[in-house]
């Protein structure tokens, strides 16, 4: 970008806690999130090496009243571009695994008046809860953010079991189990509870995006929108369109993902979009070479982090993930693409999950664990 002065999408790059750094320019948010400065990042570098601390709710005023605030001033009037937020409310539903962190996320990036969070029964609800206020209260700990912004931005979840609360919000992030028939439940409903204006997306792993713009009504109107596990902790999420995906809804989804502080990536609807269409593949191939006798499990896993650079081993991740996941993950895929070649089921996969031996969650898979700790390889 750059030489034209046009911002592009791609140029903005997740980095630090408070801004949000590309390859020339960082972008700041107002404190009110209203609308974003486009600094050139060379002005911003001698800023951050000085005496000025950016902090995404202090940083506009920090600037105007230090000695570099002309030079901010005049970069931002000279080369800058206004961006609105996309959505001025959100609604989440779902406060599971994923769906928590995406509510949390949501509400504590000042972008959106109100964050609905929903779930169908209290207890869910109340544990979606607890695991935001956990997650936040280690941010405060450790200072990422302030007691008092904590408490502003938990005030803007409004946690609910009536789904009629979702009816005037801007956009929807679904998050519920993954099974297509509760999907389809979900979707019919809420496509006649939220108004016309109203964008879904859905965090699905697998499943297809556009048999659930189908359910919804408003194919023209939703997205995937796939996030990673952890949510606060992820930088990544994937913004997957159909055929009939609007592009201006597209645009909004893609806008909201770097509002909240996400790098977003597009993707078809496809399966696996890109990054499960490649990893979940690359799981099935390790656990071929231990059907096959080639290597041991151990070595497969030393093998991809050090020749590869991998944080975890293939055989250790599929641990971690839950090799009934994986298995049906791939299941789904092959009933769905039976020519696709890249999609089958090692052998030992079939017999691990039929002996119930699923990993990290049953304390046995290729591994064996303790809770979270990871003992030796069980074979
Ligand atoms: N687990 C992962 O690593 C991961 C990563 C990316 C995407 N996803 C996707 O995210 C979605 C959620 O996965 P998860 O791991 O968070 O699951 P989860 O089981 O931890 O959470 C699902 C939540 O949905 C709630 N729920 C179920 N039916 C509901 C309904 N009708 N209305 C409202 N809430 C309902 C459940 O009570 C539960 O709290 C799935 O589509 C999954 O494919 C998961």
């Amino acid at each position: 970008m750059t030489e034209n002065n046009q911002l592009y999408r791609t140029d903005i790059i997740v980095s630090t806690d408070d801004a949000i750094i590309g390859d020339h320019y960082l972008l700041i948010e107002h404190e009110k999130h209203t609308v974003a400065m486009i600094v050139p990042r060379t002005v911003i570098n001698s800023i951050v090496g000085g005496r000025l601390k950016l902090s995404s709710s202090s940083c506009i005023q920090t600037a105007a009243t230090s000695s570099a605030s002309n030079m901010i001033a005049s970069s931002f009037f000279s080369s800058t571009t206004v961006v609105s937020s996309s959505f001025e409310s959100v609604g989440c539903i779902g406060l599971g695994l994923m769906g928590h962190g995406i509510c949390q996320v949501s509400a504590f990036s000042g972008n959106h008046s109100k964050v609905v969070a929903f779930e169908k029964e209290q207890q869910f609800l109340d544990a979606g809860r607890e695991r935001i206020l956990k997650s936040v209260e280690k941010l405060v700990e450790k200072e990422k953010i302030s007691a008092d912004d904590a408490e502003k931005s938990m005030g803007r979840i409004v946690f609910t079991t009536d789904m009629d609360a979702l009816h005037d919000v801007d956009f929807v992030v679904e998050a519920v189990i993954e099974n297509i028939d509760l999907k389809e439940e979900l979707y019919t409903a809420l496509g006649q509870i939220c108004q016309p204006k109203t964008i879904f997306g859905s965090n699905t792993s697998s499943l297809s995006i556009a048999d659930m713009a189908a359910f919804s009504g408003r194919p023209d109107r939703f997205l995937g929108i796939h996030f990673f596990n952890p949510v606060q902790l992820m930088k990544v999420v994937e913004v997957i369109k159909t055929d009939q995906t609007d592009p201006a809804v597209l645009e909004k989804g893609l806008k909201w993902v770097e509002e909240i502080g996400k790098v977003s990536v597009l993707c078809d609807d496809t399966p696996g979009f890109i990054v499960n269409r490649i990893l979940v593949p690359m799981l099935m191939q390790s656990m071929t070479l231990i059907d096959r006798n080639i290597a041991s499990v151990k070595d497969v896993d030393v093998a991809m982090k050090l020749g590869c650079g991998h944080p975890m081993g293939p055989l250790h991740l599929a641990d971690y993930i839950g090799l009934d996941t994986c298995y049906y993950i791939v299941k789904g895929w092959m009933e769905k693409y039976p020519n696709e070649k890249d999609f089958f089921i090692p052998n030992c996969l079939e017999e691990m999950v039929q002996e119930g031996d699923l990993g990290r969650k049953t304390g046995k898979g290729f591994y064996y664990w303790d809770g979270e700790k990871r003992g030796g390889p069980v074979q």
